[in-house]
Order: C-alpha cells, then sequence, then structure tokens
C-alpha cells in the first residue's frame, strides 16, 4: 500500500494498492482497475483506494508560430499555471485570466477549468489521447470535446479509459482584454496582459485557501443553473439572491450565495470546515476524515435542497475503495 496523503491537495489520509508513473505515452501499463491522475487538485481520496493510481506525469511544450496565431501543444503532466507564466513570458497571450489554477493541463479539459470569464474552450483546439483498453491514439476536435461549464465529453463513463496525452491550444495573435468579472472591472478600459494576470493572482489569493497551507480542492460544488421560473420564486422571497442569465432563459445562481446564506461559513465537522472567506470550499482544516467530509457536504447539500428547493452537484471528483463516487 501507498500513502496517497501527498498526491492530493484535500491531505486526507488515504492509501492506495500500486501507483505508477506515466512518463512516456508508449509505456506499458498494469492491466488492474486504475485511476488517472493529474496532481489531485480536484480529487478527494475519501477512503482506501483498491486499484492503481495513474500518475501523469507526460513532460514538454511546443509552439508553433503562424501568420497570425500560434499554436502550442503541451504535454499532459505540465503544470497549468507555470504554463500561463511560460506564455505571458513568450508575449502569447490569452490564458491571463486563467493564472493560478492548481494542477496539470491534462486535467483543464476534464471540467472545461474556468474563471474570471474565460475557460478552457476559448483556446483548446483539439485534445490527443490514449486509450488505456486498446492502445489507440486519438486526437478529438475541440468542437467534439461537448466543453460546458464545468463539463466536458470526457467526464462521461465511456471516456474514463481516455488518458489526456497532449493538449493544442490555439492564440491569436490579435488580443483583446476581457476584464467584465467582477473584480476586473476596476482595471478600466484597456488593461494590458500583465495587469489582468497580477489582479486575477491578487483577487485569488485574497479569497481562496493555498492548498499548500490547508487542504483543499477549490469549489466543492458547481454553481447551480435553475429554470428562470424558479429563480423568479426564490427571488421573490430572496430578494438579494444573485442571478446570472443563461442560454434558454436559465439562471446560473452561486452556490456560495446559498451555502453563505444558510450561515454554514465557519462551521465544522471534526476536522473539516466550510472556509470563513469562500463558503463553496471545503477544508481540511485539522485531519479531518472522508467520513466527515462527506457528513458535511451531504448536510449542506441537504439544506441548500430544503430551504430553496435546488439540487447541488459535487465538482470535485470524489475517490472511494473501487472508484468514483456522487455525494
Ligand atoms: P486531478 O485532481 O488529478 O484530476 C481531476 C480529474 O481529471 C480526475 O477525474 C482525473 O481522473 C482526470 N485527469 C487528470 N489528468 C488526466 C489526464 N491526463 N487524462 C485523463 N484524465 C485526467 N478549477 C477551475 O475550473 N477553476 C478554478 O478557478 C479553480 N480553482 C481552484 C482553486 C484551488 C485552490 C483548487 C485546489 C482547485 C481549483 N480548481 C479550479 C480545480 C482544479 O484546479 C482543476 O480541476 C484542475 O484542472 C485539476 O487538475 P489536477 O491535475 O490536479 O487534476
Ligand atoms: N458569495 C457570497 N458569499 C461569499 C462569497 C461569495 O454570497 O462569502 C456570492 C457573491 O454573490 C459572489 C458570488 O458568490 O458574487 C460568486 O463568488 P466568487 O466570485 O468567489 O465565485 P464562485 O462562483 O464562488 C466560481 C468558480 C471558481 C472560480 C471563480 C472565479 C465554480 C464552482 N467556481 O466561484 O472556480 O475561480 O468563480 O471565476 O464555478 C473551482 O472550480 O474550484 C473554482 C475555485
Amino acid at each position: 500500500m501507498l500513502s496517497l496523503n501527498s498526491f492530493h491537495t484535500f491531505g486526507l489520509s488515504a492509501n492506495a494498492k500500486n501507483l505508477v508513473r506515466l512518463t512516456d505515452v508508449d509505456q506499458l501499463i498494469p492491466a488492474e482497475p486504475f485511476y488517472i491522475l493529474g496532481e489531485g487538485s480536484n480529487t478527494i481520496f475519501l477512503e482506501d483506494y483498491e486499484g492503481c493510481i495513474l500518475q501523469v506525469c507526460l513532460k514538454g511544450v511546443e509552439i508553433t508560430e503562424h501568420n497570425d496565431h500560434y499554436m502550442v501543444r503541451v504535454a499532459a503532466g505540465e503544470n497549468w499555471h507555470q504554463l500561463v507564466i511560460h506564455l505571458l513570458q513568450e508575449k502569447i497571450f490569452g490564458l491571463e485570466n486563467l493564472a493560478l489554477i492548481p494542477g496539470t493541463v491534462g486535467a483543464a479539459p476534464i471540467q472545461n477549468i474556468g474563471a474570471y470569464g474565460r475557460e478552457l474552450a476559448d483556446f483548446c483546439h483539439s485534445v490527443e489521447t490514449l486509450h488505456l483498453q486498446n492502445g489507440e491514439k486519438t486526437a478529438i476536435a475541440a468542437v467534439d470535446c461537448q466543453f460546458g461549464y464545468r463539463d466536458s465529453i470526457f467526464k462521461q463513463s465511456e471516456a474514463l479509459a481516455l488518458l489526456i496525452t497532449h493538449v493544442n491550444l490555439r492564440f491569436d495573435k490579435e488580443w483583446k482584454p476581457h476584464n467584465q468579472y467582477g473584480e476586473l472591472q476596476a482595471l478600466g478600459e484597456a488593461p494590458s496582459p500583465l495587469e489582468i494576470y497580477n489582479k486575477v493572482v491578487e483577487v485569488r489569493q485574497s479569497k481562496l485557501p493555498d492548498p499548500a497551507k490547508v487542504g483543499n480542492a477549490g469549489s466543492f460544488f458547481k454553481n447551480p443553473v435553475v429554470e428562470g421560473d424558479l429563480f423568479r420564486l426564490l427571488k421573490a422571497k430572496w430578494a438579494e439572491i444573485p442571478g446570472y442569465s443563461q442560454e434558454g432563459g436559465r439562471v446560473k445562481i452561486p452556490a456560495a450565495w446559498l451555502i453563505d446564506t444558510l450561515g454554514f461559513k465557519g462551521k465544522t465537522v471534526g476536522g473539516i470546515a466550510c472556509h470563513a472567506k469562500q463558503p463553496l470550499v471545503l477544508i481540511n482544516q485539522n485531519h479531518g476524515t472522508g467520513q466527515e467530509l462527506l457528513t458535511l457536504a451531504r448536510d449542506i447539500r441537504d439544506s441548500v435542497y430544503r430551504e430553496f428547493g435546488i439540487v447541488l452537484e459535487n465538482e470535485v471528483r470524489l475517490m472511494g475503495k473501487l472508484g468514483l463516487i456522487t455525494l
């Protein structure tokens, strides 16, 4: 058995039967149940896992310049934030809004990482995959990845055997700022990429706990998207409820507001707590256990459902002894 404590940013105590570091796409993979892991910043190992962890350690960044754009092919094991910095230094702009998101490049398409008004899908050209059962290598065009809010084809059960080996990104040379989201508006009309980068880093550091200091996996739940009718009903009762219009008359509601309104900020179950600054983030503040985390998360989910009639879904990947589980 091998300790997984340092392989997931939430830091719960858990073991795996086996761990293989994948450093070459043609490497032999053991024939046993597996879980593909990057840096574990969106995975929580709730208990011992009875399978093999395949840790993706493929490295390399290739940049090709074209007339009006750049193509960047990045190996899955590269760190996302280091890529953001590297491209800024190379004067290839676009990823500045997505600074400081933990984890690997290979995990970025899985939930179509997003922050501050931008998401991976805005830059993704294609995703190269290796099928771990039949060895087939395929490049999937971005249009076929079904990117949505914290969603993609890679989350579907048929795709769980697909290991992402490389992500191909495309950046137009003509760059314009995207600073409409919340705190970025303060940057005014024409901020530079570096100003956006610095602001995103500053805002994130002020709100989100640093996983190097306190165990966490970012937002625990997704922000729910509800029908317009339900939103209007809620608005009649809770005048201050925030909502952002989506396609088809639907409305995205910040889960942080729902959880905050129910008074969960700072609430603890054993060593697990609801973060006092950002209640959508659950933290492992004092050697918590998987069971304590599930108790608090289910209490939040059930309370939100009772009060608002909204079903919160976990955003993080929860691993049980046989594989992924839902809350
Ligand atoms: P892991 O947790 O290792 O894996 C996540 C999922 O991807 C798993 O299902 C795993 O099986 C799969 N996977 C990983 N690599 C591969 C691969 N090569 N091929 C196939 N499947 C693979 N996310 C956002 O979208 N926006 C944010 O603003 C954001 N902020 C965060 C802030 C903090 C403090 C933390 C801790 C997390 C945050 N996250 C955010 C979540 C996290 O950063 C992303 O989900 C990230 O993409 C996870 O990368 P990882 O390598 O750590 O993934
Ligand atoms: N809010 C409260 N109380 C609080 C905090 C927030 O009511 O204590 C409400 C406010 O109305 C605020 C709103 O929640 O305007 C949104 O808060 P915030 O801007 O912090 O963003 P979020 O919706 O909680 C999402 C992502 C983050 C991403 C940020 C910035 C999800 C699940 N989370 O958080 O992603 O960094 O927006 O774009 O979509 C992650 O996925 O792990 C993650 C951290």
